[in-house]
């Protein structure tokens, strides 16, 4: 039987995500791996011929077929081939929920399902390495955790949970870029803050990371804002954790060290991450959960507070990954993930 990994939508989540996949799927024991392109661009012939040449193949739904020749795309096949032949579908666009109910629901219901971040409620969350027991659940529908949950959870973990210190409360500021340097809408011209609807939460990135780690049983008292502000590079946490007992400066540099998915920098602005993340990352991105402005960690009493800078288009793209390649090696997954420890840095 083939393995066959059809990635929905060629965005600034799915583009690299293809990538990954496709240049990779020797190691990762993958046959095919195909990607919907929805609409026929000429102003995206470049993007489809490149993803080609990593060794994706493309498809689309038949009345676009003909559009996708006349670029020069003789190769495009049915999706609804591609529907019934892949065994896991990663769904990269903004309507992972709206696809459940048109097309995914009707499915084979063996297959795996994965939507990102914004599709709250497609199913359980997973973010690699932060609850990775999810995967063993008898689910076939995954919510790929957003940037915003990826950094904040791996900061929750990283300096309470893998330590045994008892969180008392977390408060988060998710500074946001206004949008990705691949796109022209959406961009703000100044500071922009984000109302509070959550009356427990603030915003639903507190929200998300609570539901996350309410799944093993946690519960934890998180409280977020949100704004965002007139850059393109990425989005920057600030954060305070209070715990129960006093901490010091010098566990907390070392709890940084340990953790596995957080990066540490002495850089102190986010362009000069981004740069970094430009010039070695996969497509561009950084990988890891977050960079932390070890500078910015300051400790008083209980409290931890600093900085950590977010690779918002890069950080949750091993997660699709690493549930993909769960699905078809359960005993052998986290081995086969070892092939990305290449782009993964400890201090930039
Ligand atoms: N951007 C980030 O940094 C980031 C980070 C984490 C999570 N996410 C989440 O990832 C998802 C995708 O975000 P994005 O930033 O990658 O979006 P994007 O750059 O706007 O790309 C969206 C892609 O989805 C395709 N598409 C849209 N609706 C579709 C449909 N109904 N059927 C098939 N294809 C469809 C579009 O294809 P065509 O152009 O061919 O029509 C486009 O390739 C969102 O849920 C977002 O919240 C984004």
């Amino acid at each position: 039987m083939s393995k066959n990994v059809l990635v929905i939508g060629t965005g600034t989540i799915g583009e690299p995500l293809i990538g990954l996949l496709a240049e990779h799927k020797n190691s990762l024991g993958l046959d095919n791996v195909i990607f919907f392109k929805r609409t026929p661009l000429s102003d995206e012939r470049g993007k489809v011929e490149a993803l080609l040449r990593k060794g994706a193949n493309i498809v689309s739904t038949s009345d676009a077929l003909s559009e996708f020749t006349k670029l020069g795309f003789s190769n495009v096949y049915d999706v609804e081939k591609a529907y019934e032949e892949a065994d896991v579908i990663i769904d990269c666009t903004p309507s992972g929920n709206d696809n459940w109910d048109k097309v995914y629901s009707s499915l084979n219901q063996d297959k795996r399902f994965m939507a990102q971040g914004s599709e709250h409620g497609f199913g359980s969350f997973f973010a690699w390495g932060i609850n990775n027991e999810v995967l063993e659940n008898e689910d076939n529908k995954f919510l790929i955790a957003s940037c915003n949950t990826h950094n904040i959870a791996s900061i929750v973990k990283a300096f309470s949970l893998d330590q045994g210190r008892e969180l008392t409360e977390g408060r988060f500021v998710c500074l946001r870029r206004a949008n990705d340097v691949s796109q022209n809408d959406s961009f703000s011209p100044s500071p922009t803050v984000t109302k509070h609807t959550n009356q427990e939460f603030g915003t639903h990135h507190a929200r998300d990371v609570h539901e996350l780690f309410a799944q093993e049983g946690k519960k934890l008292n998180l409280f977020s804002s949100a704004i965002k502000l007139p850059t393109q590079y990425m989005h920057t946490l600030w954060f305070t954790l209070s715990f129960k007992e006093h901490i010091k400066h010098d566990d907390v540099m070392r709890n940084l060290q340990d953790s596995e998915f957080l990066m540490a920098t002495e850089k102190m602005s986010s362009n000069k991450v981004f740069s970094f993340g430009r010039d070695h990352g996969y497509h561009g991105r950084l990988l890891s959960h977050g960079i932390v402005a070890e500078q910015s960690l300051h400790v008083k009493e209980n409290t931890l507070t600093g900085y950590c800078f977010t690779p918002q288009d890069g950080n949750a793209l091993l997660s699709s990954v690493a549930a993909t390649v769960q699905y078809y090696y359960k005993d052998d997954w986290k081995e086969k993930m070892d092939v990305f420890n290449r782009y993964i840095f400890k201090n930039i």
